[in-house]
């Protein structure tokens, strides 16, 4: 088991370490790479053929209309599902069929919906969860947190806008914030790479200003891959844009040069007389 695997923990399936699997994006600045990624439901192709290269540092979004399969490319970056055929690799090493946990302890964090939020637990409580839930077991039975843990916490309420309201129990916050939460609760696990989906959805423009933000500022320290149906929050923060139609990849590059492409225009007329 190489480097990788061993910084990541010891209940893995071994991503792999022979030379073939040792391909795409090593030294090259792409920390997060797909070959031939293809999902397949029954004959239905929800992901096909899909390559992929995130490079360090970019705000990388995914666009295209409803069942395009972003989701799907995000669920199969994080191990969420598992490929029908092709290979995601980080830092250039084929992940295999690796466990979500175990991508998220190697750095691939992944935003959760709602599911990451305990009820009844306040903002503060809940990222202090999530920073000690990175420190394992020992982490989670600890009676009295540690200073450090609490600070990390209140640090990451800070970043996200929610410092003002650390003592209010997390199901009380209004579904932005909440979204805001989740993505402190994600950073807590200190991620190289974060995966978010639709992180506006639900936001009120002004949280979703606000929103432009924090992604600029979390991208300073993690690479940041997320979809999104907002094409003012795609053109304010992305720096690399790509468009799905139908599982498959239509466009590729700046966000100026997605939604300027013909093929996304027809694909996103075609979306909308559908609708
Ligand atoms: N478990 C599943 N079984 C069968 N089909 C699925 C499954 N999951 C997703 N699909 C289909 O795969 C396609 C891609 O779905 P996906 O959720 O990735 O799209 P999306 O681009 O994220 O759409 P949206 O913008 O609505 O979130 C859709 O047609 C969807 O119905
Ligand atoms: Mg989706």
């Amino acid at each position: 088991m190489g480097a990788l695997a061993d910084a990541a923990g010891k209940d893995t399936v071994d991503p792999g370490s022979s030379p073939a699997s040792a391909v795409a994006g090593a030294g090259s600045g792409v920390v997060l790479a797909a070959r031939g990624l293809s999902k397949l439901y029954g004959v239905f192709r929800a992901v096909w053929s899909v390559d992929l290269d995130i490079h360090e540092n970019d705000i990388h979004v995914f666009i295209g209309p409803n069942g395009a399969g972003k989701s799907t490319v995000l669920n199969l970056l994080g191990g969420q599902i598992l490929p029908t055929s092709g290979e995601v690799y980080f830092d250039g090493r084929s992940l295999g069929r690796t466990t979500p946990s175990w991508r998220a302890r190697a750095g691939i964090g992944r935003s959760f919906q709602l599911t990451s939020i305990v009820p009844g637990f306040t903002c503060l409580e809940n990222v202090l969860l999530a920073v000690q839930a990175r420190r394992g077991l020992f982490g989670l039975l600890r009676l009295h947190s540690r200073d450090e843990d609490v600070a990390m916490a209140e640090e990451l309420l800070d970043l996200v806008g929610l410092r003002g309201v650390a003592s209010v129990p997390a199901d009380l916050l209004a579904h932005g914030q909440q979204r805001q939460l989740e993505i402190a609760a994600a950073l807590a696990g200190r991620p190289r790479v974060l995966l978010l989906d639709e992180p506006s959805s639900g936001m009120s423009a002004h949280e979703r200003a606000g929103l432009g933000g924090l992604l600029r500022k979390i991208v300073k320290s993690a690479t940041i891959v997320m979809a999104e149906h907002d094409v003012h929050l795609v053109r304010t923060v992305a720096t690399r844009v790509t468009a799905f139609s139908e599982g498959r990849k239509v466009a590729e590059g700046t966000s100026d040069e997605v939604f300027d492409s013909a093929e996304v225009k027809r694909v996103f007329l075609r979306g909308r007389r559908d609708a």
